[in-house]
């Protein structure tokens, strides 16, 4: 599939890099070709190639949002998703790893109130991006599994696809809303690894009987 990213720091290519090595196109989605993520990324992986944000959209089956949260909205708001999935891998983050919208309402939602032509997925924030770089777990049998939301059942079907290229099992938790307790998730885990010292590779798996 043809994947554009918007934002391609250490998440945006963790997850491009990744996924580009299990047959996917990536486009990097940019407002400036010589900013120093831009750069990086395409002198770390040749194989991608780059496009306005706009056309990028345009030209691919599903866009990714990867930047800081605090600028999603400047950068969405004049964009036509044409109706594809947009997957927000941002999050909101206050100050001492609070959630930056007080808990009100997540991130995801707001990226959705920004983006009225996209169908909105979170996905890919519940970790940080050592995990989405490799996602395998060869010691073990089960699989790392990978929290989504969002309201609309074809966009999330999309994302549990690219979940099992990337080596994830799915674990659909409901309607966008939802993605307020993926934002907390999100923080306890950033407080657990990178404030307690608990290890960048560990992950949540799914169990049931
Ligand atoms: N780091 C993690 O482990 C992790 C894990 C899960 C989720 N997240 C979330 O994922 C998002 C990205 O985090 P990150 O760690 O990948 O950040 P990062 O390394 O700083 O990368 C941010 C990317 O966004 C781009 N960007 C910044 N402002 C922009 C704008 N106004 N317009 C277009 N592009 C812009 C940057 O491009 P420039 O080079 O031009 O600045 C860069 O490509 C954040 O919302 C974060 O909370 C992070």
């Amino acid at each position: 599939m043809k994947l554009a990213f918007i934002g391609i720091g250490k998440v945006g290519f963790a997850l491009a890099n990744n996924l580009q090595q299990k047959g996917h196109e990536i486009i990097i989605a940019h407002n400036d070709i010589q900013s120093e993520s831009v750069v990086k990324a395409r002198e770390k992986n040749p194989a991608f190639s780059a496009l306005p944000i706009q056309e990028a959209i345009t030209a691919s089956d599903i866009v990714f949002l990867a930047t800081p949260f605090k600028v999603a909205e400047t950068v969405v708001q004049s964009l036509d998703f044409e109706g594809k999935t947009l997957i927000d891998c941002t999050n909101p983050v206050g100050l001492g790893i609070s959630h930056g919208l007080e808990s009100k309402i997540s991130g995801a939602e707001k990226v959705q109130e920004w983006s009225t032509t996209a169908r909105v997925v979170k996905a890919y924030t519940i970790y940080g991006f050592e995990n989405l770089e490799n996602a395998s777990f060869p010691n073990y049998t089960i699989k790392p599994v990978m929290l989504i939301a969002g309201n609309d059942n074809v966009a999330k079907a999309r994302v549990a696809k690219l979940n099992t290229d990337l080596g994830f099992e799915t674990l659909d938790t409901g309607e966008l809303s939802q993605a307020l307790h993926l934002e907390h998730m999100t923080l306890l885990w950033v407080k657990m690894v990178r404030v307690n010292g608990h290890h960048p590779h560990f992950t949540w798996a799914y169990l049931e009987r």
